[in-house]
């Protein structure tokens, strides 16, 4: 599951999809014929950090993703062969592992849970979806998974719904619902604009004159140390104090007087972040790529300094990216602790500036990192 390079390299150009690796695979290891299912990475343009605290989202859907090739074995266990390593994983009892069986084996059991029969299967898995660089390489592998163990009978908001829970019970990662939302209802060529509390989304056209730039820090996160969950506990916190049950009932931060110390600065991000993201869905609605960027921008601020999610490293990407000539604006994405920036640009300029953010944050790192420019793909299904 590397990270796709911006340097194009003869390797490139010769390796096998995804696609073809998962069915080779599967022909190899197992017997009969398979169905083949993908599930997505995604981004998400501004809305972090709020979807735990009920708010208003908008990620998209992207053009890497997980492929699992996978069919009824007529045994109570799920045979892997993976990009990660293989495995038997009985579906009599839940073991935790602590890596990547947890998501494939914790799908199975978050589905029985919500009622859904699945019986044992033969799974091929691979990946293009870059792990650890916040584009959600996890959400992909639980939701590619539950198409798989159910054949595709469940689907969209309810698919989201149950890998949201495996990632919760049976990983151990109190993410909310934006990741798998987005991997399984993408739609091509759109974002989507998510309302955490109701999971109403609303797909919103991504204009021709946008376009994304993801770079790879190259620190590579793993949400289920504490971080990620202090921060969700400190927004629960803020709810008590304030006397509501989700941040995302305060409107305004003038409310937030009466809080002080971590549950003020992380309520103060996610009032403030969810604000933004309603003048983006605007923004982005009239094309106005200029206060696009801007709103990019504070969101950072905001996530660096009051939710404290940033790294040293993040920071000086994204203050890289700002300043590059054809980049409207860009701020951290995902969890945080590491991962990857989102950059704003006009299509146009997007090569040159991607270029000019390597060559300069490359002299830091003593490396080039990962990047890509993102295109808005379609969210999971099978592929017939
Ligand atoms: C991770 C989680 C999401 C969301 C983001 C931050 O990606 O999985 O649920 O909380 O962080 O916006």
């Amino acid at each position: 599951m590397a990270a796709r390079s911006n340097e194009p390299s003869d390797s490139a150009m010769t390796t096998p999809s995804p696609s073809n690796i998962v069915q080779t695979r599967f022909k190899d290891a197992f017997a009969g014929t398979p169905r083949l299912f993908r599930a997505p990475g995604r981004i998400n343009i501004i809305g972090e950090h709020v979807d735990y605290a009920g708010g208003k989202v908008m990620p998209a859907a992207i053009d890497f993703a997980c492929w699992v090739a996978a069919r009824p074995n007529g045994q109570n266990r799920l045979r892997v062969i993976s990009d990660l390593g293989d495995g038997e994983l009985p579906l009599d009892m839940f073991e935790r592992h602590g890596d990547w069986r947890d998501y494939v084996a914790g799908m199975a059991f978050a589905l029985r849970d919500a009622g859904h029969p699945v019986v044992g299967h033969d799974l091929a898995i691979a990946s293009d979806v870059p792990m650890g660089a916040g584009v959600s390489s996890s959400a992909a592998l639980e939701v590619a998974v539950g198409l798989a163990l159910t054949g595709g009978a469940v689907t969209g908001k309810q698919l989201a719904v149950v890998a949201q829970a495996a990632e919760n019970h049976y990983v151990g990662m109190a993410c909310g619902i934006m990741d798998q939302f987005a991997s399984a209802c993408g739609v091509e060529g759109h974002a989507l604009v998510l309302d955490c509390s109701s999971l109403h989304a609303r797909p919103i056209a991504m204009p021709d004159t946008a376009c994304f730039l993801i770079v790879d820090s190259g620190v590579k996160h793993r949400h289920t140390s504490g971080g990620y969950a202090s921060r969700r506990a400190d927004c629960e916190t803020a709810a008590k104090a304030l006397g509501v049950s989700l941040l995302a009932e305060i409107a305004s931060v003038d409310a937030l007087a009466g809080l002080s110390g971590n549950p003020l600065k992380r309520a103060r991000h996610v009032v403030s972040e969810i604000a933004r993201t309603s003048a983006a869905e605007q923004a982005l609605a009239t094309s106005d790529l200029a206060h696009l960027g801007q709103l990019l921008n504070q969101s950072h601020a905001s996530l660096s300094s009051d939710m404290e999610v940033s790294t040293p490293e993040v920071d000086r990407l994204t203050a890289i990216a700002q300043a590059t000539p054809g980049v409207y604006g860009a701020r951290m994405m995902g969890g945080g602790f590491g991962g990857s920036i989102i950059a704003l640009a006009a299509p146009s300029a997007a090569e040159a500036a991607l270029d000019a953010i390597l060559t300069t944050y490359a002299q830091d790192l003593g490396h080039r990192p990962g990047a890509f420019v993102v295109r808005a793909a379609a969210g999971a299904g099978e592929v017939l």
